[in-house]
């Protein structure tokens, strides 16, 4: 358990590692800044897809504020692909909190990589760990996610 200070005191930040129970309906506020952001319900799923995740959910307002996750060949490797407290909640310790908890879910790992910015590197560095150089390549028309373009809906255009 962590805590959250607001204006009515402090709010209790319980940290979980399952999406188990989750709805939609608790993942807003996410994505900020991106231009396609996956839905809810596709942040739901790629929780669920994920091969280790850690949530920060803020129990009196039932909703998730942080979450981290990871990805892994169950071998060698894992990869953190997305961190992200919401805007409100930042600069309390919750991001700092996320990636501590799953370093330590992914502690038999010889490889635990991820990418950030450069204004970023002394955020992880101080969680022990190191930068390094890195390649990436980006598809920004499926930002919304894949699975959120296998669903039809009356805003697809019909296949041709
Ligand atoms: C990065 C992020 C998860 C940090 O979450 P947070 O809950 O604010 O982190 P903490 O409160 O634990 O902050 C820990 C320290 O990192 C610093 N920090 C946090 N975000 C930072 C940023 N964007 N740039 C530089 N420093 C940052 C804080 O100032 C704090 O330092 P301090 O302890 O000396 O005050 C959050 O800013 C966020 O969601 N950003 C948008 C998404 C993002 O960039 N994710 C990372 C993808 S690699």
């Amino acid at each position: 358990m962590g805590e959250l200070a607001n204006s009515e005191g402090l709010r209790r930040i319980r940290y979980s590692t399952s999406a188990k129970g989750l709805t939609p309906r608790e993942l807003f506020g996410f994505f900020e800044g991106w231009p396609n952001p996956p839905s809810p319900a596709t942040h739901l799923q790629l929780l669920e897809s994920s091969a280790e995740i850690v949530l920060a959910v803020d129990e009196e307002a039932r909703r998730v504020v942080g979450f981290i996750t990871a990805i892994s060949d169950g071998v060698l490797s894992a990869y953190i692909p997305l961190l992200e407290v919401v805007p409100e909640c930042r600069g309390r310790g919750i991001g700092s909190e996320l990636v501590r908890r799953m370093i330590a879910l992914l502690e038999d790992f010889y490889m635990v990589d991820l990418l950030c910015d450069a204004e970023l590197q002394g955020f992880y560095e101080s969680l022990g760990i190191t930068p390094a150089t890195g390649m990436m390549l980006r598809r920004y028309e499926h930002q919304a996610g894949i699975a959120a373009e296998a669903q039809p809906g009356p805003q697809r255009p019909a296949a041709t």
